[in-house]
């Protein structure tokens, strides 16, 4: 009898904090106990009761409205024509300034693959600081970061307008390569395990930025249950830890939390492990093991194709097919279009789509000494990205 009081009481305490986000005081306890022991009411009862409270619907209330801001807040800082136009709520200079730190350190063109872009300052900046390719992904189009890219007009910039969840990033992870990745608060958006996400992003990169909530933080971070129960290891990416920025999101307490900003090493091997999504792997067409390596340093970035005993530079960019697959959305369809047409196709065997790579203002073909490919012309490239429904 008297474990069932207390778990009774557990129970009502549970209620509570779930419900309205509160302890029960204890006449609450007491009165809500007894009437459930004396069976006036039973626990799903008891939580239509809180349910129907005014208490409970000011909580709902407020909670979409602070979701509501969330949404409409600007995360990170508005960069226009390299001016600051408006800040994000979010601190972004210090962070750049360790990004761009790190980046002085390559000697040639990088890429890099900003997950989550938001506003896209940090895509913008680097843009306009580097030579290279710089991959802003973004899943909400009120972020207005299409329009950021017309207005800035920078030719090395490309925008994938997508939702990634961990299936698209293994797709691009298997035919991309990166050299650095910015996974700055994103990875905690996802619903499949933080983990895995944070694995693939690090094995499609040479380095990674990453930077994560506080395990503290309250609801009104996104995922905040799971930040506590989803432990990150990093000691294999051989981290260091560069910075510590506020949460800047909900309450004064929340507010004050501060996030760390890693820099993150892929210690393992860097692979192309396809030739495009639709083909087989390379290890299920030649057997165990075979891939494309990645071997790269500051000065240099070069693709190796073991059996064939070939090297050559790798083209910084994204091939069509896979910027088309992904809803690239900037450069738009009609440059795209201007691109195909202005091509130099003088030796061109094999114009599919994913042997052509895209780097913002042009469009290089690869692999033209292979085999002759049905689309092999300009006009016949345009007939079959109309036909594949990915112009
Ligand atoms: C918290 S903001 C971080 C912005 C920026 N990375 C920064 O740290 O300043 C997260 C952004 O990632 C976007 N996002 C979240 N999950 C995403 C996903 N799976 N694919 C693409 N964008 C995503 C959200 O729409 C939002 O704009």
């Amino acid at each position: 009898m008297k474990l069932f009081v207390m778990n009774m009481r557990k129970s009502i305490r549970e209620q509570y904090l779930q419900l309205l986000d509160r302890e029960p005081t204890l006449d609450d306890l007491d009165f809500y106990a007894d009437e459930i022991q004396n069976n006036k009411i039973n626990l799903e009862q008891l939580s239509l009761i809180l349910k129907n409270s005014s208490e409970y619907t000011e909580l709902q209330k407020k909670e979409i409205s602070q979701n509501k801001s969330i949404q409409i807040d600007t995360y990170n800082d508005v960069r226009i024509q390299g001016q600051t136009v408006s800040l994000g709520y979010r601190e972004s200079v210090e962070r750049y300034q360790e990004i761009l730190k790190f980046c002085k350190k390559f000697n040639r063109p990088i890429s890099v693959l900003d997950l989550g872009a938001a506003e896209g300052y940090f895509t913008f900046r680097l843009s306009e600081d580097f030579s290279g390719v710089f991959v802003a992904v973004e899943g909400d189009s009120k972020r207005n970061l299409l329009d950021s890219c017309k207005k800035n007009n920078n030719q090395n910039i490309l925008l994938l307008e997508k939702q990634m969840n961990l299936k698209h990033l293994q797709n691009l992870k298997e035919v991309q390569h990166f050299d650095i990745v910015l996974a700055l608060n994103v990875v905690h958006h996802f619903d499949e395990p933080f983990q895995d996400v944070l694995e693939l992003l690090v094995s499609m990169s040479s380095f990674c930025f990453f930077e994560h909530p506080n395990s503290l933080e309250n609801t009104a971070t996104k995922n905040s249950s799971r930040l506590k129960s989803e432990k990150l290891k990093l000691e294999k990416f051989l981290p260091q830890l560069l910075n510590k920025n506020k949460s800047g999101l909900g309450d004064a307490v929340n507010q004050k939390l501060e996030r760390n900003m890693w820099l993150l090493k892929n210690t393992e091997s860097k692979t192309i492990d396809r030739a495009w999504r639709g083909t087989e792997k390379y290890d299920e067409e030649f057997g165990p093991d075979s891939h494309i390596d990645i071997k790269s340093n500051f000065d240099e970035i070069l693709i190796d194709y073991g059996s064939r005993n070939e090297k050559r530079n790798w083209i910084q960019g994204i091939d069509l097919r896979t910027f088309l697959e992904n809803n690239g959305v900037y450069p738009t369809n009609d440059q795209v279009l201007d691109m195909i047409n202005s091509m130099n196709t003088d030796n061109a065997r094999d114009l599919g789509p994913h042997n052509l790579i895209l780097n913002g203002h042009e469009l290089l073909p690869i692999d033209q000494d292979d085999k002759f490919d049905d689309v092999n012309t300009k006009e016949k490239l345009k007939s079959f990205l109309i036909q594949s429904g990915l112009l």
